[in-house]
C-alpha cells in the first residue's frame, strides 16, 4: 500500500512513545500510536514485568489508551516503530485486540532507521473473531 499524508507524523508520535518503553528484560523497545478519523492520537509502549508473562505490547497499550479516552471506533491508522534492521510485525494477540475496534485498520510499520511498510489489519488477520460472532 501507498504511504499516506499523516503517516510520518504518526510514526513520530510512536517513536516518542517508544522512548518510554519499559523493556529491561528483552531490551526490545516498541512504540505504537493509534490515530482516529477525528485526528486524535493515542500512543503506547511495551511494558514488561519481572513476572515475564505479564508483559504488555506497545500496540495493546496504545489501543487501551484510546479506549480509556472513550475512543472505541473510527480508528484511521496505527503506527508501530522499533529500532532494528527489520520492520516490526504485531503479535497475534495485538492483532486480535486491534480487530475488536477496527478490523480493517491501516497499519504503518516503521523502523527508526527509515524503513516503512504500509499494510492493513485485514491482511495481517484475515477472518478475525469479532463481537458479531457472539450474537
Ligand atoms: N512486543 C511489542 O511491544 N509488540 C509486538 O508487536 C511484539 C512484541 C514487545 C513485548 C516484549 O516487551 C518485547 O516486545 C519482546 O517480545
Amino acid at each position: 500500500m501507498e504511504a499516506g499524508p499523516g503517516d510520518e507524523d504518526l510514526i513520530r508520535v510512536a517513536a516518542l512513545a517508544r522512548q518510554r518503553a519499559y523493556a529491561p528484560y528483552s531490551k526490545y523497545r516498541v512504540g505504537a500510536a493509534v490515530r482516529t478519523k477525528r485526528n486524535k492520537i493515542y500512543s503506547g509502549a511495551n511494558v514488561e514485568n519481572a513476572s515475564y508473562g505479564l508483559t504488555v505490547c506497545a500496540e495493546r497499550c496504545a489501543v487501551w489508551s484510546a479506549v480509556a479516552a472513550g475512543e472505541t471506533k473510527d480508528y484511521d491508522a496505527i503506527a508501530i516503530v522499533i529500532d532494528d534492521d527489520q520492520l516490526p510485525t504485531p503479535c497475534g494477540a495485538c492483532r486480535q485486540v486491534i480487530a475488536e475496534f477496527s478490523p480493517s485498520l491501516r497499519v504503518v510499520l516503521a523502523t527508526t532507521g527509515g524503513q516503512r511498510k504500509i499494510t492493513t489489519l485485514t491482511a495481517l488477520l484475515p477472518d478475525p473473531f469479532l463481537p458479531g460472532n457472539l450474537s
